[in-house]
């Protein structure tokens, strides 16, 4: 368990901006491969998205999460890794948690109908929705919300490969976010976290994708630590800017980049206030071969990882962090 000593000064962390309207291309392809290369966390800022549209989607996220449990039940995540995920579900530091993460979630991902030649491959499929009795319009808000943070990642993705001295639509092919896997999770965190317990809204982890943009309601709770070998490990504040994601880099392009960009470590702690946030996760084409990047390698700076096809490392990581679902079916 965590040796914690309470520290008066709360450490806030501050982290490069991106600006996606700014018209110097050069300016923000510097400041996010800086970004990158030092922790793999930043801000993105004008990205489109409309405010109040936000706080619709967030107005919705709430309404569920207000439901009766067997209401909620009723969506319970499925095989394919879509709907809701009660509290403890997920254990995602297994090593300092005592239980699961306290959060309820609910996974919405891109909606492949059961005639479409790949629906039956795992993270593809059709979603699980409430019933639109109970939430009128949700699911079309939802599906907007997806639409756009899509898009807002696909322009990341853009700046990304130019940090990588890539071409600058390397990511927009087919096998790549041209047929992504992606993912939103509304979350809702209750509680008090208390790490010389064990007790943690969500466990320190880096997150398993390509990608994860964030949005919050603005209460603080995410922590990152940008060195995870450092003892005792030094955990600093992620503010929320109003209208801004937090962005940050999953384990799958850290291999993919071959170690050269950085998937950072971090937690969210709960102060007994209750907090929203919606991450969405990008990921490549389930087919996407993922393996040392055309200008990550060199005579001197030889593959660290073997390539892994997308899908078969995203089950694995799915599988080791969340519940059997059958502990949901017995005794039922
Ligand atoms: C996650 C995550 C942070 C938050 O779901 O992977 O890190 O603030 N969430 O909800
Ligand atoms: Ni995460």
């Amino acid at each position: 368990m965590e040796n914690h000593t309470k520290d008066s000064t709360m450490k806030v962390s501050s982290l490069n901006c991106i600006d996606l309207a700014n018209d110097d291309l050069h300016h923000s392809v510097v400041s996010l491969k800086q970004a990158c290369l030092d922790c793999g966390f930043f801000y993105v800022i004008n990205h489109g998205i409309n405010e109040e549209f936000m706080e619709d989607v967030f107005e919705q996220s709430k309404k569920f999460f207000a439901l009766p449990l067997e209401e909620k039940m009723k969506v319970l995540r499925n095989e394919k890794h879509r709907g809701y995920t009660p509290v403890l579900d997920e254990k995602l530091d297994p090593k300092n948690q005592v239980n699961g993460d306290h959060k309820e979630g609910y996974y919405i991902g891109i909606e492949v109908p059961k005639d479409d030649p790949h629906w039956d491959k795992p993270f593809y499929g059709p979603n699980p929705w409430p019933d639109a009795d109970v939430l009128p319009g949700w699911r079309e808000t939802m599906e907007k919300y997806h639409q756009e943070a899509l898009r807002v990642s696909k322009a990341i993705a853009r700046l990304l490969a130019l940090a990588l001295d890539l071409d600058v639509e390397y990511f927009d092919r087919t096998e790549m976010l041209g047929k992504p896997i992606a993912t939103m999770r509304l979350l809702r965190y209750q509680g008090i976290s208390d790490p010389s317990k064990g007790i943690y809204a969500c466990g320190a982890h880096s997150d398993f994708g390509m990608m994860t943009l964030l949005a919050t309601d603005g209460v603080m709770g995410l922590q990152i630590c940008k060195d995870k070998n450092a003892t005792p490990q030094k955990w600093e504040y992620v503010p929320p800017i109003k209208g801004a994601f937090i962005v940050n880099l999953g384990d799958m392009l850290e291999r993919w980049s071959n170690g050269f960009f950085k998937s950072t470590l971090h937690r969210v702690l709960g102060n007994g206030q209750e907090r929203y946030s919606i991450p969405f996760f990008v990921e490549p084409n389930h087919d996407c071969l993922v393996e040392c990047l055309p200008t990550c390698k060199s005579e001197s700076e030889l593959p660290k990882y073997p390539p892994i096809k997308c899908s078969t490392y995203l089950a694995q990581r799915y599988k080791d962090t969340h519940a059997e679902l059958s502990i949901y079916h017995k005794e039922t």
